[in-house]
């Protein structure tokens, strides 16, 4: 495994270059071991180096053949989305599978050292701006697939007039499911905008998974989401967990398929409100003036405000 960014992958393997953020553990992780066997190329971010390096070592040793690396970086500073993005461009010059996974509920409001509430950081603002950095990697493949990974949670989301909270209206479970309905708005917007490229976009709920999902709040915030979900007989595996992932990453039968909301490797309904096109629009225009883009990166990363 190869810890700095330095070489190009292999050309000469056939298979895909997958990155995956979040993947030193939960359902991330176990979505670099099912995809493994299908790429040439794992690009593994997140912010533990230790984990992140001990997966890349299982991984390399289960496929000698793989080229897996770790990129440290934490996806809600907009300063090392930027760098990872840059250091992805040097690795590889292809993209053919982007997984956004990486996220986090945060029970205490929190801001990044940017100034920006730390659910939306993470869970949206961060894999929007890493998504449009990529985007000219993506267009190189042939059938580039992103799935962003949201949460039936998203459902629970009303209509936000900012999409920053602040500490003094903070509510954890509305700014989680904020967070999650960006994640699906940002599908379907992305999706119309590279109707015409071959990039699929498609959003995931991967179920209720026992995974380290809650745990940066402390163990009694972790344990109270295992036992609630537990009790309601919920919760599966971090690799059932990553199963439609992995569907939507590999199985020909979705080649093409974009601009839809899967569970259990079916394309079900998201909420009324992930379907209303004016807030896909408002969420892109506040993500591109946080996120600082600029037009260099190409038509479909456009501002709707003039
Ligand atoms: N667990 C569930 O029941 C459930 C249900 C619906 C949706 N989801 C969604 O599934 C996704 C994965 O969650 P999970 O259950 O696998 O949780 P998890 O076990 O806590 O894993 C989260 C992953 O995200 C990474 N991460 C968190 N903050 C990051 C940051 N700032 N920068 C870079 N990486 C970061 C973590 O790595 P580092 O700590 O190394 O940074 C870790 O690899 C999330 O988007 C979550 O919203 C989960």
């Amino acid at each position: 495994m190869t810890s700095g960014i330095t070489a190009t992958p292999s050309a000469d393997r056939a298979g895909r270059v997958c990155l995956i953020t979040g993947a030193t553990s939960g359902i991330g992780r176990a979505a670099a071991f099912a995809l493994a066997g299908h790429a040439s190329c794992l690009l593994l971010v997140g912010r533990n180096a230790n984990a992140g390096r001990q997966v890349g070592a299982l991984l390399q040793r289960k496929h000698p053949s793989l080229d897996v690396r770790f990129m440290p970086g934490d996806i809600s500073s907009l300063a090392a989305v930027r760098q990872l993005a840059n250091a992805v461009k040097s690795a590889t010059t292809r993209l053919d599978i982007l997984i956004n996974n990486a996220g986090a509920r945060f029970d205490v409001f929190s801001q990044t050292p940017e100034g920006i509430e730390a659910t939306f950081a993470t869970n949206h603002l961060g894999h929007f701006l890493l998504t449009a950095r990529l985007t000219e990697s993506l267009l190189r493949s042939s059938a580039a697939r992103v799935i962003n990974v949201s949460s039936s949670a998203h459902a629970a989301a009303t209509r936000p007039e900012n999409w920053l909270m602040t500490a003094e209206n903070y509510d954890r479970r509305q700014a989680y499911a904020r967070s999650k309905l960006a994640n699906v708005l940002f599908t379907y917007e992305l999706s119309r905008r590279l109707a015409v490229c071959a990039v699929s976009a498609n959003a995931v709920h991967p179920g209720m998974v026992f995974s380290g999902f809650a745990r940066n709040n402390g163990w009694v915030s972790w344990l109270k989401h295992l036992v609630s979900h537990g009790l309601r007989r919920e919760l599966i595996s971090t690799k059932h967990g990553a199963d439609t992932i992995v569907y939507l990453a590999t199985a020909p039968e979705v080649a093409g398929v974009t601009g839809k909301y899967f569970f259990k490797r079916r394309a079900i309904s998201s909420s009324p409100l992930s379907h209303d096109e004016s807030l896909a629009r408002e969420l892109w225009s506040a993500s591109i003036r946080l996120g600082g883009l600029d037009t260099s990166l190409g038509p479909a990363w456009n501002d709707f405000t003039p």
